[in-house]
């Protein structure tokens, strides 16, 4: 019996320590040490449990319940203390950072698609209504797809037409224009029909300056199937015209030259600025040239895998900066690739 009430008053000091202890806190910090003090493996209640075994043996079962009690009575009360310091927190919290809803936001800095960008979006959307699909190829070139099998052979005068970067490789050429991906599209295709479309940057050895840049995008148009005509060649180009600029606008076509299409020719818009009267963007014409085209030549079809007996087609070539440069009268073509902010903001 005196080593029960021994245990007892022990139990009951142990107690009270913790909890005069435990009221003194006021931060997080202090809670974890009071609590590995108090509730940890070596706390004097936890010790209770292991001295428990030399308590004679039918008094074990009271003292191991009064201990029990005490611990669990220390776990509620750190549980309500760490509900309370919660509160307060948040309470100081709340009032010392308060958010003022009435200031103005910080607007942020939105990034928008380059204008080149934009265009060509505006291409593709045209073409893929009218069931063309983009196709890419590829931007490093041989000779073989860039020249000959477009029936332009080493050392034709034609050659000038397009001022080559050659690669330290030879027989290696960076692209001088898209028409080469007609070559990879048909040989992928064939013998079925081909309506794609062949976007992609091409790059030219000039002096650059206000009207020439070394790099800038075409967007190439080939159809090859069976019966395909000059008439087919026309109404899908002016639809496309049509389609871009306004349903009022006017297209014509001249007679040109390109060594992979027979006949050639050349596509204008009326002069979207002065609406034909001629003006210093149409250069006093009142048209605008838009793009090279054609149909495609037979050897240029057997170079795809097509039967030029059996199989015809059309191609076209455009420049998305030219068109670009026309309608919101840039006058530096060197702008589109020269990465300035202040340019490239106002579109
Ligand atoms: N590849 C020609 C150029 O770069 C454009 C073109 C493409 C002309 C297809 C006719 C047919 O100028």
């Amino acid at each position: 019996m005196v080593q029960d009430e021994q245990w007892a008053t022990d139990l009951a000091a142990i107690e009270e320590q913790a909890l005069q202890a435990l009221a003194k806190i006021s931060d997080e910090s202090d809670l974890q040490a009071w609590r590995t003090l108090h509730l940890g493996r070596s706390s004097a209640v936890m010790q209770t449990f292991t001295r428990l075994g030399q308590a004679p043996k039918e008094q074990r079962p009271a003292l191991g319940q009064a201990a029990n009690r005490v611990k669990q009575a220390l776990e509620s009360a750190l549980a309500l203390r760490e509900q309370a310091l919660g509160q307060a927190e948040l309470e100081r919290s709340l009032s010392s950072e308060r958010l003022d809803v009435t200031l103005p936001g910080r607007q942020p800095h939105l990034g928008r698609l380059h204008i080149a960008t934009q265009t060509l979006r505006e291409i593709y959307r045209v073409f893929a209504e009218m069931g063309f699909q983009v196709y890419r190829s590829r931007e490093v070139e041989t000779d073989a797809f860039n020249f000959e099998l477009l029936n332009i052979p080493a050392y034709h005068p034609a050659r000038d037409m397009w001022d080559t970067f050659h690669t330290t490789t030879p027989g290696v050429v960076l692209r001088t224009h898209t028409s080469p991906g007609q070559i990879h599209a048909m040989r992928e295709f064939a013998p079925e029909p081909v309506r794609v479309i062949l976007p992609g940057m091409c790059y030219r050895y000039e002096q650059s300056s206000v009207r020439h840049e070394i790099q800038f995008n075409q967007v190439e148009v080939l159809a090859v199937g069976r019966g395909i005509t000059f008439g087919d060649l026309k109404g899908t180009l002016q639809e496309f015209a049509r389609r871009l600029f306004g349903q009022n606008v006017r297209t014509r076509l001249r007679p040109s030259y390109f060594p992979f299409t027979e006949p050639s020719a050349e596509m204008d818009v009326e002069c979207f600025v002065c609406g034909g009267a001629g003006c210093q963007i149409c250069k006093g014409s009142g048209w605008l040239e838009i793009l090279g085209c054609g149909m495609v030549h037979p050897l240029v079809l057997q170079n795809g895998g097509y039967d030029p007996a059996v199989y015809s087609g059309f191609a076209a070539g455009m420049g998305p900066e030219r068109m670009t440069i026309l309608r919101y009268r840039i006058e530096d073509i060197r702008n589109f690739w020269g990465n300035d902010v202040r340019f490239l903001e106002q579109f």
